[in-house]
C-alpha cells in the first residue's frame, strides 16, 4: 500500500529530544510528499480524536525545546479493547496510512497491538530518559537526563566536600539504574543503589566508617528511584554511623529542559528513518541505533526487558571511591 499520510503521536513520560524528533518527521515526511497529522495527548488523543494537521511551519523553532508539542497522556482507556477499537475509528476517519509512535516500551505495546489487531503500519521511536529500550543503544532524552542529573550532584558535592557530609541523591529510574549508574561514575559517586543489584546498608555503613578512619570525610550515595527510598536509607545510614546525612530528591528536572546535541542529533537521524521505514514498508517496527548505524528492530523484541550489564560499571565506581 502507498502510504501518503500519517499520524504523529508522543506518548508516556516526555523527554527532552521529543520536540526535535517531531521537527524531523514533519519536514522528512513533507519532504517525501506525505501529509502529517499531529495527534495530541497520546493514544487519549487518538481516541477522542485531537488531530491537527502539521505543516513545515509547525515545527519552527521546537528543536531546542524540552517537553513536546504534542503534549503527552498516559491513557488507561487505550489499554482496553473498546479504546483501542475507537483508537482505530479515528484513524480511518482521518484517512491515515501509517503512525509514528515517539515513546517507550509502555507506548511501544500500544503500538504494537494496533499492528497485530489490524495490521496497522505503525513505527516506534525510543524516547525515554531511562535508555531501557531492547534493540537500541541509546533512547532519545537519556543525554540530556543523565547530564541535568550530574550538573546538581556535582553542585552537591561542595557541599558535601565543605561541611563533610554524607548526601544521599535519588535519581529516575523506577526499574532501572541507568541514570545512577551514569551519573555515579561521572560524578564520582562513593557508592550507588540500583533495583539490578542487591544492596546492604550495614556494609554501606561500615564502609564509611572505614573510609572515615582514613580521612574520608563526605560521601555521595546514588538511588534510583525504584531501587529504594533516599530518605530511608539516609535514616538508616545515621542511625548505624552516627553522621550527619542530607537527602536529595532530584525529580523532575532531569525529564525537562533543553536537549543536548546528542540527543538532538539521535531525536533527528530517528524520526527521519521512522517517515522511511513507512514508506518502504515497513510496519511493527521501531527505529534502534546499534554502534551508531539505525536499523529496523521488531516491536515484539523492543518491548523485552533490556539485560544489561551493570556490575562491570558499578565495581569500577567502587574501586574509585575507596
Ligand atoms: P512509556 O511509553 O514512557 O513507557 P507508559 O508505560 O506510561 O509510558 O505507556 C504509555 C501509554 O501506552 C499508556 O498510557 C497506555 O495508553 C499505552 N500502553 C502501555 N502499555 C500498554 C499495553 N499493554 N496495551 C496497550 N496500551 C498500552
Ligand atoms: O519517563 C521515565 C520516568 O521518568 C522514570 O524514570 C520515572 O520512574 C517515571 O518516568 C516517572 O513518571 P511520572 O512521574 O510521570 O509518573
Amino acid at each position: 500500500m502507498k502510504i501518503k499520510r500519517i499520524g504523529l503521536l508522543t506518548s508516556g513520560g516526555d523527554c527532552p529530544g521529543m520536540n526535535a524528533c517531531i521537527r524531523s518527521i514533519v519536514r522528512t515526511a513533507i519532504f517525501r510528499g506525505l501529509e502529517v497529522c499531529g495527534i495530541f495527548k497520546g493514544y487519549q488523543g487518538l481516541i477522542e480524536g485531537q488531530v491537527k494537521c502539521l505543516k513545515r511551519r509547525s515545527v519552527s523553532n521546537i528543536l531546542s525545546y524540552g517537553g513536546t508539542i504534542l503534549k503527552t497522556a498516559r491513557s488507561s482507556e487505550f489499554k482496553s479493547l473498546s479504546g483501542q477499537k475507537r483508537a482505530k475509528s479515528v484513524i480511518e476517519e482521518n484517512g491515515l496510512d501509517g503512525l509514528i509512535v515517539i515513546g517507550g516500551d509502555g507506548s511501544f505495546r500500544g503500538a504494537h497491538l494496533l499492528w497485530r489487531r489490524w495490521k496497522f503500519p505503525v513505527i516506534g521511536v525510543p524516547a525515554t530518559i531511562d535508555n531501557d529500550i531492547n534493540g537500541t543503544d541509546s533512547t532519545i532524552g537519556t543525554d540530556t537526563a543523565v547530564n541535568t542529573a550530574l550538573y546538581a550532584i556535582d553542585k552537591i558535592r561542595d557541599t558535601a566536600t565543605s561541611l563533610e557530609r554524607i548526601f544521599v541523591i535519588e535519581v529516575m529510574g523506577r526499574e532501572t539504574g541507568y541514570i545512577a549508574l551514569q551519573v555515579g561514575l561521572a560524578g564520582g559517586a562513593e557508592d550507588i543503589i540500583i533495583s539490578e543489584r542487591r544492596y546492604n546498608i550495614d556494609k554501606m555503613s561500615a564502609d564509611i566508617r572505614a573510609g572515615y578512619k582514613k580521612g574520608k570525610i563526605s560521601w555521595i550515595i546514588v538511588v534510583a528511584e525504584g531501587a529504594a527510598c533516599a530518605a530511608d536509607v539516609a535514616g538508616r545510614i545515621t542511625r548505624k554511623t552516627g553522621f550527619e546525612t542530607r537527602v536529595t530528591v532530584l525529580g523532575h528536572i532531569q525529564r525537562g529542559g533543553s536537549p543536548s546535541a546528542d540527543d538532538r542529533v539521535l531525536a533527528t537521524r530517528l524520526g527521519a528513518k521512522a517517515v522511511e521505514f513507512l514508506i518502504a514498508g515497513q510496519a511493527d517496527k521501531m527505529v534502534g541505533v546499534v554502534n551508531n548505524r539505525i536499523k529496523a528492530v521488531d516491536l515484539s523484541y523492543a518491548i523485552k526487558k533490556k539485560k544489561v550489564d551493570t556490575e562491570t560499571l558499578y565495581k569500577l565506581i567502587r574501586i574509585l571511591a575507596l
